[in-house]
């Protein structure tokens, strides 16, 4: 059982570490650490909370924000963006990199991979033969090192690689069993996955030309989503664009964003 000062200790934690707010999520949280504090011979939560606080780096603060996080994500996802992208920001972007051959998209909060690796095949796909002259590996950090691992590893389910047009998953699949696809080397060069916090001070020294960041600040309160966005309109170039899950929002009179549609703003 977990006491309510034991519950408002790790929801304080993770707002300072993380931003994500877990106020109103108690039972979210018993859900997920229960049976690993049983398993692991913890008496409390305190005294889990105790070592992951005094060692702020070590093992068990990585297990207690990996269970804490949702990582829910799938190929293709809000797909009317990648459309989008191919039919009016690429040609854009090709016309506008023609002296420098290099896109920088940054794909924020990318879980275990779906989002970054679906940007890159649009990418490659887009600028077919004239792809090897063009420099557009994407960064794909989050914050949960368990997702990133199974990102780099590019293995998925049958499943979830059917959402994707069958094309992309001939060109850049393969079979590895009834069950399961992996992501060809080709693919995998051309994505760049990280850890990355969003609370960290942006790590850019060139503008980005694109941002993804889908489905994550819905988790922040509305002060840390707004610093957050602020931060990004600074590392973005003139023009740059930034592409939102399609049920959040940007509230206009906070914003120096443009409005383009529904979750797609430019700098
Ligand atoms: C629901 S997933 C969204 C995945 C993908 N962007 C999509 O839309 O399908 C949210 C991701 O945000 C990550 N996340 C949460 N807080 C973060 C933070 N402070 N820094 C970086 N990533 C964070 C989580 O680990 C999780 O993988």
């Amino acid at each position: 059982m977990i006491s309510q000062q034991e519950f408002e200790r790790i929801v304080v934690y993770m707002k300072r570490k993380s931003g994500i707010n877990l106020s109103d999520k108690k039972v979210l949280i018993q859900g997920r650490l229960d049976n690993y504090m049983q398993r692991n011979g913890y008496k409390s939560y305190n005294e889990f909370m105790d070592i992951v606080e005094k060692y702020p780096t070590g093992p068990e603060a990585e297990t207690l924000m990996n269970t804490l996080t949702t990582n829910h994500t799938y190929f293709w996802r809000e797909y009317e963006q990648f459309l989008y992208l191919k039919k009016s920001v690429f040609p854009e972007l090709k016309e506008r990199t023609q002296n420098t051959h290099d896109w920088r998209i940054w794909c924020a909060a990318s879980s275990s991979g779906e989002e970054p690796y679906t940007l890159a095949m649009l990418c490659m796909d887009y600028l077919g033969l004239e792809h090897n002259k063009w420099d557009t590996k994407i960064l794909a950090t989050d914050i949960d090192t368990s997702v990133l691992e199974k990102a780099v590893k590019g293995i998925y389910s049958k499943d979830s690689v059917e959402n994707l047009p069958e094309h992309y998953v001939r060109r850049f699949f393969k079979q590895i069993n009834d069950k399961q696809y992996m992501v060809k080397d080709e693919l995998k060069r051309e994505v760049l996955f990280r850890q990355f916090n969003l609370m960290s001070t942006l790590p850019f020294r060139k503008p980005l030309h694109i941002v993804f960041i889908r489905n994550v600040m819905i988790y922040f309160d509305e002060k840390t989503k707004q610093k957050l966005l602020d931060n990004i309109y600074e590392v973005l170039e003139p023009g740059g664009y930034l592409f939102i899950g399609s049920t959040e929002s940007i509230t206009q009179t906070n914003t120096k964003f443009r409005y383009v549609q529904p979750s797609i703003y430019r700098k």
